[in-house]
């Protein structure tokens, strides 16, 4: 693996001798950093994250220039049962509180097969999508068209192993209007909100792995005809939730984003954290952190240097939260965001400050 200056500024960064550029970086707050670099940065919150007695509030406002709901802005969770009269107490919670302390919200996700309400797995007409589905868009994107700056408009809507030629996934919306759901959700949100940055959001977009190039190919395929139809969207976003058992090169991700560039598209990573434990191998906790902060400097680097990334989101601030704990037993002491489990700045924060005091977009924003 070759170092860069970047990576070893990173890869050095938690330790005592960190270099006088870090050191300033770690007492300004990574929200501010990123807007000297022309981006954002900003983490996935719940509504007792943002609440005045939240125990961590000041880190949350501290770090953070954007805030995304982690779910309260799903539909399941507004809508636990089909035809439930929306609940956006929590969300409002969320929207008071951002307004409070100067926040901008991405909005998360107006369209996703899961966190659906009881009932909308079995929505499968164009009826259904007009009595359901298109309501429940207008309704939230225009209830947030002042709060919402960037919306994930749909998420995850690439599955190559579904079967279908245009890789999209099988999903109650596809069912409903079959791979138009996309362009019509898009059309959808920008009527609600007009000036909403509108967004695809996905994952597993970064390895050289052969089912990931697949999910490249789908998602540039979506793309281009979403571009050719006129439809309004404006960026990608890539979850970005990294696995240090993957193969990473480069040059792959390089000419991914280069494509993604050359649509006109804006990148944003949306739900930054990396999994590491699983092939953790015996390692010490410190040992696992700043592989952590290296998995992230190593794909991160690359989305860097584009000029078309917009922001930083990770989901969470703390692995103390992270929903990656809950993902199996060889996850529960996994060690992938910017603080640790006593929310203790951990290497991944100083390799997002190193990444952002290094570098200038080259983004015209
Ligand atoms: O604790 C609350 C409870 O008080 C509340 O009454 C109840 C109402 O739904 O929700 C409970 O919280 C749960 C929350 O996780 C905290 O554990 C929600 O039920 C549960 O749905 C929620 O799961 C979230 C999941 O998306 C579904 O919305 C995860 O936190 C969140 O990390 C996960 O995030 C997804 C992204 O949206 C898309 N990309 C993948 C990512 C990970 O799956």
């Amino acid at each position: 693996m070759s170092f860069t200056r970047r990576s070893l500024l990173a890869a050095f960064a938690g330790l005592p001798f960190a270099p006088s550029a870090l050191a300033s970086a770690q007492t300004v707050g990574l929200g501010e950093l990123a807007a000297r670099s022309g981006r954002y940065f900003g983490s996935a919150v719940t509504r007792d994250d943002v609440s005045d007695a939240g125990p961590h509030l000041r880190l949350f406002d501290g770090e953070c220039s954007v805030w995304v709901p982690t779910w309260q802005m799903k539909w399941g969770a507004l809508v636990p049962t089909l035809g439930d009269v929306p609940d956006y107490r929590a969300c409002d919670a969320i929207v008071a509180s951002a307004a409070k302390r100067g926040k901008r919200l991405r909005g998360h996700a107006l369209i996703w097969h899961e966190h659906l309400p009881a009932g909308a797995e079995r929505l499968s007409t164009a009826a259904d999508w007009r009595r359901f589905v298109a309501p429940h868009i207008t309704a939230v994107a225009g209830r947030y068209r002042d709060a919402v700056f960037e919306w994930d408009v749909v998420n995850e809507a690439i599955e190559p192993y579904d079967g279908g030629a245009d890789f999209m996934r099988r999903t109650p919306f596809y069912a409903m209007l079959g791979s138009d759901y996309v362009a019509e959700a898009f059309r959808l949100a920008e009527e609600a909100a007009p000036l909403a940055r509108l967004y695809l959001n996905d994952d597993h977009l970064y390895y050289a792995e052969e089912w990931q190039e697949r999910r490249r190919a789908g998602m540039l395929g979506l793309l281009e005809r979403l571009l050719k139809a006129g439809v309004p969207i404006h960026g990608l976003g890539m979850q970005c939730h990294l696995d240090t058992r993957l193969h990473f090169d480069d040059s792959v991700f390089r000419r991914f984003l280069k494509r993604i560039e050359d649509l006109g598209l804006n990148i944003s990573i949306t739900e930054l954290d990396v999994t590491e434990a699983p092939n953790a191998r015996g390692r010490s906790i410190s040992r696992r952190r700043l592989r952590a902060a290296a998995e992230a400097e190593k794909v991160l680097s690359v989305a860097f240097d584009s000029p078309a990334l917009a922001g930083v989101v990770t989901w969470g601030l703390s692995d103390d939260d992270s929903w990656l704990r809950n993902r199996g037993p060889d996850m529960v002491d996994n060690q992938g965001l910017p603080y640790d489990d006593a929310y203790r700045s951990a290497p991944l924060r100083d390799t997002l400050a190193s990444l952002f005091a290094s570098t200038q977009t080259r983004h015209p924003t």
